[in-house]
């Protein structure tokens, strides 16, 4: 199985996805004191069946010196779809310490195809975290949802925080709006400065939860994509529905190790940040389309320097 592995000096992370060759990572050079306090380096790396890095060391206690994060988006779980996850789920069981859902968790937003969705996540043993998606607010059931979810012990961030071992996790929807320059800005009809105030909400709402984390390695989770690096391959007229640059802005204030977002299904695997983060698209059609077998990511964050 192929192997892709770039070096960014001091955090490690791995993934179970073949990038595709022009989306390959390339050394950075971080110069932002909060970046460089994790350390250096980002590893990606396809990550076969046997090839699993468990990190333990073994002292007065046990300590974790790694966290393996698998991610998926875009499950679009309707009443039909029993069954069908559960294989992606099980493959996270033992290579991955979490499971964490980029939202469009539900296909139509409808309570029923949240419990479809707890019964296939049934057979992850790890801490599930998650993120809704535009599609859990379809039918006006998103609180449900969220209920649903949270009730079978997935923990469902919105603006929130949340912390396993050494490793925070800040998670938003987030909204889209547009990239760079051509980003919709609030100006005329009172509907344009609603529609923008909804993507600068949710901004805050990554920065507030950011702001929060304390630990030695911060993950963001969005639907939403950041940044435009990964929505190209869609068609570049539907680009200001799949994201927002006003969402990254949080990510360079408070500059987390490693983001993850879905909603983008024909876009790019991986991007970065302005700062340098590794931004990974782990939109459930994408991943099918790069490693139909085992749709995941898995990233490992190193917490060797802790
Ligand atoms: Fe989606
Ligand atoms: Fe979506």
């Amino acid at each position: 199985m192929a192997v892709s592995r770039a070096h960014f000096g001091g955090v490690r992370s791995r993934s179970s996805v073949v990038p595709r060759r022009d989306a390959q990572s390339t050394p950075v050079e971080f110069d932002r004191p909060s970046v460089t306090r994790y350390g250096t380096a980002i590893e990606t790396e396809l990550m076969g069946d046997a090839d699993v890095r468990t990190s333990l060391e073994h002292g007065a206690e046990l300590k974790r010196t790694s966290m393996r994060i698998a991610a998926v988006g875009d499950l679009h779980c309707s009443k039909e779809s029993a069954g069908e996850l559960r294989p992606i789920f099980a493959h996270a069981d033992g290579r991955a310490d979490v499971l964490v859902l980029c939202g469009d968790l539900t296909d139509y937003g409808h309570p029923e195809e949240a419990h479809v969705l707890v019964h296939e996540l049934s057979v992850v043993k790890l801490p599930i975290i998650a993120v809704l998606g535009n599609h859990d607010y379809e039918a006006g059931h998103a609180a449900k949802i969220t209920e649903i979810l949270s009730e079978a012990g997935v923990r469902v961030l919105d603006g929130d925080a949340h912390t396993i071992d050494d490793v925070g996790f800040a998670g938003v929807k987030g909204f889209c709006g547009g990239f760079g320059r051509s980003t919709l800005g609030p100006w005329g009809e009172p509907i344009v400065k609603a529609f923008v105030k909804e993507a600068i909400d949710e901004a805050l709402k990554l920065e507030s939860a950011l702001a929060r984390l304390r630990t030695q390695r911060t993950v963001a989770l969005l639907h939403y994509s950041p940044i435009r690096e990964t929505v190209i391959g869609e068609p570049e007229e539907i680009y200001p529905f799949l994201g927002c640059s006003r969402l990254e802005e949080p990510l360079e204030r408070f500059p987390p190790t490693v983001v993850f977002h879905g909603h983008v299904h024909r876009g790019h695997l991986e991007g970065k940040t302005r700062v340098g983060t590794p931004v990974y698209n782990v939109s459930l059609p994408l991943l099918r389309r790069t490693s139909a077998e085992h749709p995941l990511r898995i990233v490992e964050l190193s917490l060797a320097d802790a």
